[in-house]
């Protein structure tokens, strides 16, 4: 690892099921093996404002779809001020669990406009990396279904394949590194992590 070491900002995208979570413990072991710091995080978060959205994701509260591309919006400037910038000043690197693309993907396809989403999340700091874990939702469904209680979005399979649909355009548009999530965990942590390291020694 290099001396004086910047912080670094990476998000994992992906529908429903795709893996992020086992991606994103496997990623940290092995950066952290590697020398660096790092700060796992998720959104929504554990703030107030993301347990007002995991409450209605659950509760299936009828929330306008704006009002909760708001809140999502909310909980993200929180996260950014609370946990992501405070890391990056020590040097950290931080590993979130969802960013706007997860915005840009699931309100979208939900209805909203791109251009209203992208002014919401205006304020929200860019990823210096991002990397997409596609599944297909057949395949996202089973292990979702197989690990506990499915939220309101993920329990509907037309809103689970046009989020894909989006975050597959939105990957072509931003050059953003496809990875396939059907594969085995440890064959998935191989693909990110040759992406991390090519990334980290850019
Ligand atoms: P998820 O990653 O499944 O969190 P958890 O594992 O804690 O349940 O996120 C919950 C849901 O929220 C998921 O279906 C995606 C959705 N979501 C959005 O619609 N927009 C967003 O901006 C974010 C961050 C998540």
């Amino acid at each position: 690892m290099e001396d004086e070491f910047e912080g670094k900002f990476i998000a994992l995208e992906g529908p429903d099921g795709c893996g992020k979570s086992t991606q994103a413990k496997l990623l940290s072991e092995w950066l952290e093996s590697e020398g660096y710091d790092v700060k796992v995080t998720r959104e929504p978060t554990e703030n107030p404002t993301g347990k007002v959205l995991r409450d209605a994701l659950r509760e299936k509260k009828d929330l306008p779809i704006e009002a909760e591309a708001l809140l999502f919006a909310c909980d993200r400037l929180v996260h950014v001020s609370n946990v992501i910038k405070p890391n990056l000043e020590v040097g950290k690197i931080i590993v979130t669990e969802r960013y706007v693309h997860s915005s840009l993907a699931y309100q979208t396809a939900r209805g909203l406009s791109r251009d209203w989403v992208e002014e919401i999340n205006k304020f929200a700091i860019e990823p210096d990396f991002t990397i997409f874990i596609d599944v297909p939702p057949q395949v996202g469904f089973k292990r979702v279904g197989s690990s506990g209680e499915a939220d309101t979005f993920e329990q509907d399979l037309e809103l689970q394949k046009r989020v894909r649909e989006i975050y597959k355009d939105l990957a072509e548009e931003g050059n953003i590194p496809q990875i396939d999530g059907t594969k085995s965990p440890k064959e998935v942590h191989e693909r990110v992590k040759d992406e991390i390291d090519r990334f980290l020694h850019a």
